[in-house]
């Protein structure tokens, strides 16, 4: 097939106990080749020759050394970055063992740097400040903007100089609330770079989650805009933020400052409701101040921002990652899984309110010297070809999405690699976007990672080994995936069970703000001695990793993470409904659909009104991606004897599995079950 294994026999065998590196002898031996199943998809020799990592063997010597040695390997790449003051002796410091006390993960500690100036001014430095840094394509046609690194830096002093006008100090927190123009990564580097901690709410939130994530962290101002153009839609988004700020006031945060954009081809200031001493517009404040800032020089482990995201239960937690090991992560695994190279022309279609925007809009390309392409708008707006005709506009070489996106038409030339994220990729998915959108020459980069981790965790390394449609393959250096069975024991081999990690990465998030506890208890306290994922995976013979979903009660809607607790809470805050259940089921469009099964207040009739109501009740305490697709009348749960829901029974009816129900005898009452399939078309 491909001269790229035929070297491979000749392949030493490989050292024991070197964490992982043991699953990839099949196919680093060339005997994943006699694996049929599923086909083997092999990058072109033209691909591979220039490639950072040209074969296995180079992977696996990076790999090898990246566990054998991982302060010497981290090390190495951090020296490429500025710091003013190296780190300590010891490069990192971890235990993720509940058993030996409190969770800690430490890398580089003592080391001064800042992210803003690798991002920026080094590269400016190295001579590239006329570079394009951002290219920014509006939401209507023919809306469009860049700006060059230079001009980057000189925006971002700007901004970062009237945060510090405003008394804005370092490890004070500022909540960005804002679109995807320009200004939302101007706004998260001018932050790093005075050492103040953002965090960046997606423009999705409703005004009660927003409320509630100020209230969490207390900011000293908030970041927005006026309003922002969706598709055909208008967001009056100061009008939310004005009824985050009243809620959070109630619960005794109030903030002094709220700076707005004025977003002129959304809404112009005249019609923006107005909070005199409290609101400036940006244009006017902002601009007054001097374009260049010094840098504010942190500790590699400073608070660099807070990310809220969902989990099983509870109220959103807020993600807490740190300086340094979350710059060399981001920007190391951002040049290995997309193979960048600096003519690139790179885009990522997520929206730096999610982790994705976070590493792979904003720090990791930066950090790289790249072009990035910044889109306001949807992906199907005016049309679906909207993508491609910003791919082909922006001649985008480097194309990083979500499996749900809205896709059609045909190859684009200026592609050369492909990626994914957010959720399994279905194998026939999969060779349609290889096929069909990389004209069956791209790589497909099927990144697996997290808010918690900071970065990409298992991935393809693009012209580094064959991949297998669906398969996020094998793990990024540094990092040792391990499948546990209940009980917490490894399994090796062909397996399935939970996925979790062996030792730290430099870009793990640290705790949850304010809420150690919380961290150790969701994360550490399930499979001691691991961080635990929530993901389900299952690694074939050849040692590929294959992620199975969640096993935990999140969902993923088109790349958006939400709780189940947190939706069915939204439901039952509505006075007439009594209780609520929510699972996720297979979505065509969105990968995951949410569907919630409703019991109404003894009385209440059904109706379509009220199906509304309950929907528009997620809407406002959530936000729109959070609607439920489907409400399901409920006259009871299924519940054991001792009052638990049996989600299992709910999964199976939502997706209409109906002969695959399982032991129902154990419920309080097995009646409701069949109750619940009469209802199922209602
Ligand atoms: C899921 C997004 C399969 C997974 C970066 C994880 C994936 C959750 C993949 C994290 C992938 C992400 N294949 N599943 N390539 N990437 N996931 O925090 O369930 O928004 O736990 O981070 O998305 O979602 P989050």
């Amino acid at each position: 097939t491909s001269d790229h294994l035929r070297h491979l026999d000749s392949m030493a065998a490989l050292p024991s106990g070197a964490g992982n590196i043991s699953h990839l002898n099949a196919v680093i031996l060339g005997e994943a080749l006699a694996s049929e199943e599923h086909d083997l998809v092999f990058p072109s020799a033209d691909f591979s020759r220039q490639a950072h990592v040209s074969s296995p063997e180079k992977y696996l010597e990076m790999y090898r050394r990246s566990i054998e040695d991982p302060a010497g390997f981290w090390s190495d790449i951090a020296a490429e970055f500025y710091w003013k003051e190296k780190w300590g002796k010891q490069v990192y410091s971890e235990n993720l063992d509940v058993r030996k006390g409190s969770i800690k993960i430490e890398w580089f500690k003592g080391g001064t740097t800042n992210i803003c100036y690798n991002a920026l001014d080094r590269n400016i430095e190295a001579g590239n400040g006329g570079k394009v840094a951002l290219y920014w394509e509006g939401n209507e046609l023919g809306q469009d903007g860049s700006l060059s690194y230079s001009e980057l830096l000189e925006k971002v002093c700007q901004l970062a100089n009237y945060l510090k006008y405003i008394g804005v100090r370092k490890g004070d927190a500022i909540v960005i609330y804002l679109p995807m123009l320009m200004e939302l990564p101007i706004a998260m580097l001018a932050c790093a770079r005075i050492g103040a901690v953002h965090s960046v709410v997606f423009a999705g939130f409703s005004a009660e989650s927003l409320a509630q994530r100020i209230v969490d962290c207390k900011p000293k101002a908030v970041v927005t805009c006026n309003a922002v153009r969706r598709g055909s839609k208008v967001i009056n988004l100061k009008d939310i933020v004005d009824a985050a700020l009243v809620e959070s006031a109630k619960n005794g945060v109030s903030v002094d400052v709220c700076l707005t954009y004025e977003n002129q081809s959304a809404m112009n200031r005249e019609t923006t409701k107005w909070q005199e001493g409290r609101d400036i517009w940006w244009q006017d404040a902002v601009p007054k101040h001097p374009t260049s800032c010094a840098v504010e020089w942190v500790d590699a482990e400073d608070p660099l921002f807070l990310l809220y995201t969902s989990g099983s239960t509870g109220k959103p937690k807020g993600v807490l990652h740190t300086t340094g090991g979350y710059m060399i992560y981001t920007a190391t695994t951002f040049k290995y899984a997309f193979d960048f190279k600096p003519s690139d022309i790179y885009w990522c279609t997520a929206d730096c309110g999610w982790i994705t925007g976070h590493s792979y809009v904003t720090y990791g390309p930066l950090l790289n010297g790249a072009s990035v392409v910044v889109f306001e708008g949807a992906p199907n707006y005016p049309d679906p070809g909207r993508c491609w005709d910003i791919v082909d506009k922006y001649k985008v070489t480097i194309f990083y999405t979500a499996p749900t996106l809205y896709v059609t038409r045909y190859s684009r030339k200026s592609l050369r690699v492909l990626g994914s994220v957010g959720e399994p990729i279905n194998p026939s998915a999969w060779r349609w976007f290889f096929n069909v959108v990389g004209d069956s020459r791209c790589p497909i980069s099927d990144t697996w990672w997290q808010t918690e981790t900071g970065g990409f965790m298992i991935t393809p390394l693009p012209g580094g080994w064959p991949q297998k449609p669906g398969s996020a393959t094998f793990p990024f250096f540094g990092v040792q995936p391990v499948i546990v069975d209940e009980k917490g024991t490894e399994i090796e081999g062909e397996c399935s069970g939970y996925l979790c990690v062996k030792s730290s990465w430099p870009g793990a998030f640290r705790t949850l703000y304010g809420d150690q506890e919380r961290y150790e208890t969701t994360y550490f306290k399930p499979f001691p001695g691991y961080y635990f994922s929530g993901d389900g995976c299952s690694r074939d013979n050849d040692g590929y990793h294959w992620l199975t979903g969640r096993v935990d009660d999140v969902i993923n809607v088109s790349g958006h993470r939400i709780g189940t607790a947190e939706v069915e809470s939204a439901l039952v805050s509505h006075h007439q409904c009594a209780e609520a259940a929510v699972v996720g089921v297979e979505h065509e469009v969105k990968g995951q659909g949410i569907y919630a099964f409703v019991t109404l207040v003894e009385g209440v009739p059904y109706s379509e009104e009220l199906r509304k109501s309950l929907v528009l009740s997620v809407r406002n305490q959530i936000g729109a991606f959070a609607a439920p697709d489907k409400i399901h009348w409920a006259p009871g749960l299924p519940k054991t004897r001792s009052g638990k829901i049996m989600r299992r029974i709910l999964r199976k009816i939502a997706s209409r599995q109906l002969d695959e129900l399982g032991d129902t005898s154990t419920l309080a009452d097995p009646s409701v079950v069949d109750q619940l399939i009469a209802l199922s078309d209602c």
